[in-house]
């Protein structure tokens, strides 16, 4: 992607209940690419206000992704650590890409579909531009690189497709500027690993997702030592012992899972796992399961209980990122509206 430097953006919405999968298919990945990339990660707060506006507490969900950014390693000084509406470029770009994409773009959108349910004349305008508001997440820092699990993949291809059509469109405007390939990146999706999409501990073949009404099915990152204990064991699996290739987890969705989710928090690979433990019992794999979580989440839980009880730190942490994520949106923003012909001061 010449021309472009390069920057990893991503966000992660303050719901509650962050969990496993935010985790390993996100967050931890975050802390991996801070030493390679110039980073920015966002709270976004305006995309957790699409499903319901009323949440129990936003302000304290926000502040606890922060704590999560914070505890799993993410360092606020180096990088960008901030929440979305404080910096007023993204809700400003959201509407150029709303005059840039086309209805029948967002109508393809297979999460809005899940998330509306059968009641889709009653969900909110905002749930169905969601993805717009994404792509001007990303864009308005001409990021280049977005580490996400897969459930965000059409999100970041509408990403993609709308940096095309309005590179395409003011192609012109933006080559007499001097940005020969484009004005905006067409983003890359950095998707991947043996965690790119962890599923529920209750069913092999659904998402592991915050608005599963049973808690039993994710291992949330507040979670204690005992409760994930609990929650390893009582998992689903099957009859058979662990296998000792790969190819011996096609159709077993829950060993799948657990394998997946055992070499992802060991950094190694499915592959690795079964050598180690093809043929074990489900119970002996459980209790090495639970030992690991227990190590690599247990210190991060405690560090997210112990930064939210300063909600004054978490708030400067975030005031200032917003201030540095601004300054560069600010650019932005102002080169949008120059290409596209509005008038603004200064
Ligand atoms: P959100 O808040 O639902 O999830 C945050 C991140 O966690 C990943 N994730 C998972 N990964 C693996 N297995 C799972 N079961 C699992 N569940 C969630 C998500 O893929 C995501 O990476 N739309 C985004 C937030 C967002 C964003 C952005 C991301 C808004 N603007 C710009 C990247 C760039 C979302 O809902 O994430």
């Amino acid at each position: 992607m010449s021309g472009f430097k390069e920057l990893v953006f991503s966000g992660v919405q303050p719901t509650g209940n962050l969990h496993l999968g935010n985790y390993l298919g996100a967050v931890r990945r975050f802390v991996t690419l801070q030493e390679t990339h110039d980073c920015i990660y966002c709270v976004v707060d305006l995309h957790a206000i699409t499903a319901t506006l009323s949440q129990p507490d936003l302000a304290a969900q926000t502040r606890e992704v922060t704590a999560a950014f914070l505890a799993a390693g993410i360092d606020p000084k180096r990088h960008i650590v901030f929440n979305q509406s404080q910096v007023p470029g993204h809700a400003e770009l959201t509407w150029i890409f709303n005059c840039v994409a086309r209805i029948g773009w967002l109508n393809r959108m297979t999460q809005f579909k899940e998330k509306a349910g059968k009641d889709r004349e009653n969900a909110s305008v905002g749930l169905y531009d969601y993805p717009c508001l994404m792509a001007a997440d990303i864009l308005l820092y001409r990021a280049t690189h977005v580490p996400v699990g897969e459930d965000q993949k059409q999100h970041l291809e509408l990403t993609r497709d709308i940096a095309i059509k309005f590179n395409n469109d003011f192609a012109e405007k933006i080559a007499a500027r001097g940005h020969g390939e484009g004005y905006f990146p067409v983003t890359e999706p950095l998707i991947g690993g043996p965690a790119a999409r962890v599923m529920s501990l209750r069913d092999g073949t659904k998402k592991m997702s915050k608005s599963d009404p049973s808690d039993y099915s994710r291992i949330n990152l507040t979670d204690d030592a005992d409760a994930i204990a609990q929650k390893v064991r009582k998992a689903k699996t099957d009859p058979e012992p662990l296998p000792s290739e790969e190819a011996g987890l096609a159709k077993r969705p829950e060993a799948e899972n657990l394998v997946g989710i055992y070499a992802g928090l060991s950094d190694t690979t499915p592959a690795e796992v079964l050598r180690d433990f093809g043929g074990a019992q489900f119970s002996a794999f459980k209790s090495a399961l639970v030992d690991l979580a227990v190590a690599k989440l247990g210190p991060i839980g405690a560090e997210m209980a112990r930064l939210v009880k300063d909600p004054g730190h978490i708030d400067s942490v975030l005031a200032d990122g917003s201030a540095r994520a601004a300054a560069i949106a600010e650019r932005t923003i102002a080169d949008v509206k120059d290409i596209v012909g509005l008038i603004r001061r200064g």
